[in-house]
């Protein structure tokens, strides 16, 4: 056997490795951005329509909430391009066309609770879990500050308008 490899001392020098790469898919990177306990509290009920719709300073929790758990399937711009992930930029969209300021709310209403609801119990069909559910993971405060940010996203592109 080749001087330099042996089983024996070449295994825990693997399993070091392993050990640290868990460590630090494990760790928090929530820590070191917008805190979500500075959200205005919503109370129990949930809302129907996302209450911090342009609030800029729950877009930026929103953003730390996003590249935490949401950016590695739906990309860095919500689009999902070159990921698994849909895109959440289409999510509403539509509703900005609207120009009766009703019928946009309703819209707005409309695509606010579909986002919710789709967060809340992830893409589950036929046992296949194409998103997990995130009811567990992350409050009201924060499911709407997240669609807050992802709001903000592509505003000045019609790029998602062609998708
Ligand atoms: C493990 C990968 C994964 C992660 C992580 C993930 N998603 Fe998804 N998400 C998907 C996939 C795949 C779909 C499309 C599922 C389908 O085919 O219906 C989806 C769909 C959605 C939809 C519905 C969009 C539509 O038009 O159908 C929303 C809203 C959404 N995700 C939001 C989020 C948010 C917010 C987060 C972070 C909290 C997140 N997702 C994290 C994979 C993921």
């Amino acid at each position: 056997m080749h001087p330099f490899f042996h089983p024996l001392t070449a295994l825990p020098r693997t399993r070091t490795l392993a050990v640290a790469l868990l460590a630090s898919a494990l760790s928090l990177p929530a820590a070191f951005g917008a805190d979500s306990a500075s959200l205005p509290p919503l109370g129990p009920d949930w809302k129907l329509q996302n209450p911090y719709r342009g609030n800029a300073a729950a877009a930026a929790v929103g953003k730390t909430m996003f590249d935490e758990y949401c950016v590695r399937c739906h990309a860095a711009d919500a689009t999902g391009r070159g990921s698994v992930g849909a895109n959440l930029q289409l999510v509403g969209r539509f509703c900005r066309r609207i120009a009766d300021d009703a019928l946009q709310q309703r819209c707005l209403a409309d695509a606010d609770d579909f986002f919710k609801r789709s967060v809340q119990e992830g893409k589950v069909r036929l046992a296949i879990t194409y998103m997990p559910p995130w009811k567990d993971v992350l409050s009201q405060e924060e499911i709407w500050a997240v669609r807050t940010y992802v709001e903000t996203l592509g505003q000045t592109s019609r790029d998602g308008d062609r998708r």
